[in-house]
């Protein structure tokens, strides 16, 4: 009988090796899972659920290269304090990167590099559930139907067709939400520097601040966080709303001004906030504080009121959007180990 030769083979990843050493602060249950699919045998991964600060950064030590979210603090110290544990790389989690300082980073020589998209729908789409939650009493009516109480005397809303939307910021994500909402018949009004070139197609109009901030029965923010945008919804602006216009915000918390909102909404000008980021949000979203006596006096009246709506920075949250962040949090560190550079590259 011919002898079969028996030939081992090595493991399916024997002659790959690992391309970069990635630390990933502040990974959760939600997107540990998309970020080690998406890194394969490409990176080699160290992970912990703590954000980072100054006071972690020695968990980096041996790595080449941080992945981080936008709770992560990436301030000039603690830019310091990671470079001085070997970190040349930053590849952040995230669309916006009012977290991290660029400026800093790049008198460093740390490269970093953001995910300028992913699934804008999943975004829009939360902004749009909250709207509707909101407008349609349905948080309430749960309440009420959980007691047996079927009266609808409080649970009176109205209709967004016919309703003048303002979208302030019509990238990827304002212009996903005008999408949406052109398609429930509403009247479309944007504020934005670089006017999306789409805009005609759904009967988008462009106009200044004040005038979005006057005519509009529903105000959405989809615009970044930066020097000039922080705080600009203020008292002044407040005050130019409609009275009993509704305002959203899923882009980031101190891009309006939380203590003069509460003003507003305590005199009754305001009629509503659907809110998925929060100005003092840092520390405390993402996290279990069941156990904590949440010290945060803005926090726990803006909860107090009826007419707002609250989610823990959520509006991301979809498969398609995790994949997304992870697959290219990923190309971008696989980019830089072969040329040095990316796309996607922000210094
Ligand atoms: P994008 O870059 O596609 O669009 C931003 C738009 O804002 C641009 O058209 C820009 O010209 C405009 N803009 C800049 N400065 C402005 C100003 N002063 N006034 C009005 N408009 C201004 O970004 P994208 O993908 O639409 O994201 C927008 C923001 O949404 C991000 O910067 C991020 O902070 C936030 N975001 C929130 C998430 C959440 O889970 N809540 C998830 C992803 C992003």
């Amino acid at each position: 009988m011919r002898k079969i030769p028996i030939v081992l083979l090595p493991p399916n990843n024997y002659y790959l090796r690992y391309h970069m050493n990635v630390f990933i602060y502040s990974i959760h249950g939600f997107d540990k899972p998309f970020l080690a699919q998406a890194a394969g045998n490409n990176h080699k991964l160290g992970f912990t659920e703590e954000a980072l600060t100054i006071h972690n950064v020695n968990l980096c030590r041996g790595y080449d290269a941080l992945a981080l979210f936008s709770n992560d603090d990436a301030s000039a110290p603690v830019l310091d304090a990671i470079y001085a544990q070997g970190i040349r790389w930053i590849a952040l989690r995230s669309v916006g990167y009012d977290h991290i300082d660029l400026k800093h980073a790049k008198a460093l020589g740390i490269k970093v590099a953001n995910v300028p998209e992913y699934s804008p729908y999943a975004i829009a789409e939360h902004g749009v559930g909250m709207l509707l939650m909101h407008i349609r009493k349905l948080y309430e009516s749960q309440l009420l139907l959980q007691l047996q109480d079927f009266r609808l005397d409080t649970l009176v809303g109205f209709d967004l067709h016919g309703k003048t939307i303002g979208i302030i910021g019509t990238g990827k994500i304002g212009f996903a939400f005008a999408k949406i909402m052109s398609g429930f018949g509403c009247k479309l009004l944007a504020y934005d520097p670089v006017e999306n070139p789409e805009a005609d197609a759904i009967g988008m109009n462009y106009t200044d601040l004040d005038n979005l901030l006057g005519e509009s029965d529903v105000i959405s923010i989809n615009c970044p966080l930066n020097d000039h945008t922080h705080y600009m919804i203020d008292t002044p602006q407040l005050a130019l709303m409609k009275p009993g216009a509704i305002l959203m915000n899923t882009a980031r918390g101190a891009i309006v001004n939380t203590k003069a909102m509460i003003s507003a909404l305590e005199s009754g000008h305001l009629g509503g906030a659907c809110l998925d980021v929060y100005e003092k949000e840092k520390g405390w979203f993402f996290y279990d504080h069941r156990n904590t006596i949440l010290k945060d006096e803005m926090y726990a009246r803006l909860r107090n009121f009826k007419n707002v709506l609250i989610t823990g920075h959520q509006a991301f949250l979809t498969r398609e959007a995790l994949e997304g962040i992870a697959q290219t949090t990923m190309d971008n560190l696989s980019d830089w180990e072969k040329s040095g550079k990316s796309k996607n590259d922000l210094i």
